[in-house]
């Protein structure tokens, strides 16, 4: 357990008082991308009245989205909390539907505030949260606490600490695990924090149970977090990017940044279990979607040292804003592949794990009938290889029984065969054809990624030409490899035998994306088979084409009568430039995959 906990709060507390309506994809994404950071409580959202907070009206939208139901399931193994705030009864109601286990419920301690947030005295709002905990805790709903204008109303001026206490203990009595000390109007200062705490705690509340929330209008929070954990909270809200501001505090700023709380903490030896990197990386993320500046002080710091030359998604060309994850469905299963399709994408999983998915007999023919009948099938535009476990590919089967090598003459001649029409296959597939490498590849494994179009692959994805070590060389694969690498740097890998690294073959510019991790990586997938909706099948074709015209017959006759016939081709009145350019002529952006299943369906 970290030694301390951090609930975000990001996506309700720092989206609720946004002006512009803020994409459920984008929120999605944020939830996403802040769950990967180690986070253990992120609030999701508010279901509170579309009038009061528009920006949270798609909170059904967020919470009955597939992955965040994903998430909501997995709650109940205990490593993270999802509370969602909640005004009333309606509000609960509405979130134990989509399988919610943890709410939020809040009140003032101050009349002004009240009445401005929701509508009521602090004693009604007092009663209406014991509805809410009742109800709550019958249904098994774990429910928390926010007591908000700890030191000050916007309308009403400085809170007296005994108003405090007063919503405090109410929330605890009627079953609150925790109370949040909320700054609403960021206006403490350390003195005032040590004596808030003080007087609560004397007054017998004890100081496990409660935790803080400072609002960042006076720059003073970070401080006030410090100043609270030293009387011995272990809680904090924060805010990634800093976000925020409460709709009905006008000119509150936003929530304690997350990743300054987690720079404070971490380099105070106090463990907070947060990848520091990784919520830098989200913080800048969300504020570019939001088109403003990053509050977060050290965010923006780790982002700017961060940025040129390192990998992962925000050096990923194929990077979008928001990147809609891709359904897979499964369409067969044979000895050592997966084949999945999604839309006009089919994917193929080498599933040999246990041994590193090297190419069997079976797996080099079975690949070779995928291609084959991709070949004739127009409604598949795109082909991606990758596989499970630890591995991509590492190469030609070895296995004691299993081997060809050694063994000369009609073996010899049936592997190379094998072998050459798999890689010419793939080089000749008239569609994309992407290599998703999820790990080390090695030999006949890079050829594997090497006569692919695209490839994109996880940081650990070195990529090792070992033959020579065995005694063998890198024959059927060298025209790829070499093709792609060139001469020079193919001759000094293959010599070598070393592991050539997933960011030199990025700089080489061989690798067109590289992620932090798995998770990462499909985002990665997903993002650029997105990106490629907007490519017509029949101008990639073209287009592979030519590239291939530009290395096999450079300068030559056969590369300019090439050209020739190509530039005829999208010029056709039947070919899909004229669709394409009409379609931009009407200020429509294409999107080829959708085309490609109209006019299938318009076949049938
Ligand atoms: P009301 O107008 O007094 O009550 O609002 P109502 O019951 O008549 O409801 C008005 C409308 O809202 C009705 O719809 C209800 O159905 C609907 P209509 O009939 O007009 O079409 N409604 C709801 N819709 C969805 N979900 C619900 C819900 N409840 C009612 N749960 C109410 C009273 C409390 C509902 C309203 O004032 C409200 O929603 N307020 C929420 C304000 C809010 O979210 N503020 C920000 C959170 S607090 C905060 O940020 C501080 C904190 O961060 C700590 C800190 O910093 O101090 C927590
Ligand atoms: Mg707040």
């Amino acid at each position: 357990m970290p030694a301390v906990r951090i609930v975000e709060v990001g996506p309700r507390d720092g989206l609720q008082n946004v002006q512009r309506t803020v994409p459920a994809a984008t929120k999605l994404e944020l939830i996403h991308r802040l769950e990967q950071t180690g986070l253990q409580a992120i609030e999701l959202t508010s279901v509170v009245s579309p009038k009061a907070v528009p920006q949270l009206a798609d909170c059904r939208t967020v919470l009955g989205d597939e992955y965040v139901q994903t998430l909501l399931q997995g709650q109940k193994k205990g490593h993270l909390r999802l509370p969602v705030l909640v005004p009333n009864l309606k509000g609960l109601d509405i979130a134990i539907e989509y399988g919610v286990r943890e709410v939020a419920v809040f009140v003032s301690a101050t009349e002004g505030f009240s009445r401005a947030n929701i509508n009521c005295s602090v004693r009604e709002g007092i009663e209406r949260a014991r509805a809410v905990a009742e109800k709550g805790r019958r249904a098994g709903v774990a429910v928390r606490g926010y007591v908000s204008c700890i030191f000050a109303d916007p309308y009403d001026g400085p809170t007296p600490p005994s108003a405090v206490l007063h919503c405090v203990n109410e929330l605890l009595g009627m079953g609150c695990y925790e109370v949040s000390l909320g700054d609403t109007l960021g206006v403490g200062v350390t003195s005032k924090v040590r004596r808030l705490i003080e007087y609560l705690v004397q007054n017998g509340v004890p100081v496990e149970q409660l935790a803080g929330h400072f609002h960042d209008t006076y720059g003073q929070a970070l401080a006030n977090v410090w100043q609270a954990y030293c009387c011995g909270i272990r809680v904090f809200d924060s805010s990634v990017g800093g976000l925020g501001g409460c709709p009905f505090a006008p000119g509150a700023k936003g929530n304690v940044a997350t990743e300054d709380l987690v720079y404070l903490f971490e380099n105070a030896g106090v463990d907070t279990g947060v990848n520091l990197l990784k919520l830098a990386e989200t913080g800048d993320w969300i504020s570019r979607q939001l088109s403003k500046t990053n509050e977060s002080r050290a965010g923006t710091a780790l982002s700017v040292k961060h940025k040129p030359g390192s990998v992962g998604c925000t050096g990923a060309p194929t990077q979008q804003p928001t990147v809609p994850k891709l359904r897979w469905t499964p369409v067969k299963e044979t000895e050592g592949l997966q084949i999945y399709r999604s839309g006009v994408n089919l994917k193929v999983v080498l599933n040999r794990p246990k041994n590193g998915n090297a190419l069997t007999v079976p797996m080099i023919s079975q690949l070779c009938d995928v291609f084959e009948n991709a070949d004739s099938d127009s409604s598949i535009s795109r082909i991606v290889i990758t596989a499970n476990g630890k591995f991509f590919c590492t190469g030609m089967d070895l296995g004691k029984g299993s081997t060809q090598v050694g063994q000369g003459g009609s073996t010899s001649t049936a592997q190379f065969d094998r072998l050459t029409r798999l890689f010419e296959l793939i080089d000749n597939s008239s569609k994309v054809t992407i290599a998703c490498m999820n790990g080390p590849t090695f030999g006949g494994g890079v050829g594997l990624a090497f006569a692919c179009d695209i490839r994109i692959c996880v940081k650990t994805a070195a990529v090792t030409l070992s033959e020579v070590r065995l005694g063998l060389c890198p024959a059927t694969i060298s025209k790829y490899v070499a093709r792609e690498w060139g001469p020079a740097f193919t001759r000094e890998a293959m010599l070598s035998a070393r592991p050539i690294s997933a960011q030199e073959l990025k700089s080489l510019g061989v690798v067109a994306g590289v992620a932090e991790d798995q998770q990462q990586l499909q985002r990665l997938l997903d993002g650029l088979l997105t990106r490629l909706r907007g490519s017509s099948p029949d101008a990639s074709r073209m287009s592979k084409e030519l590239v291939k015209l530009s290395w096999a017959h450079a300068g030559g006759e056969k590369q300019a009568a090439g050209i020739k016939a190509l530039f005829e081709r999208m010029m056709r009145p039947d070919g899909e430039g004229a669709h394409g350019v009409k379609q931009f002529q009407a200020g429509k952006k294409m999107d080829w995959d959708a085309y490609v299943e109209d006019k299938l369906k318009a076949k049938l």
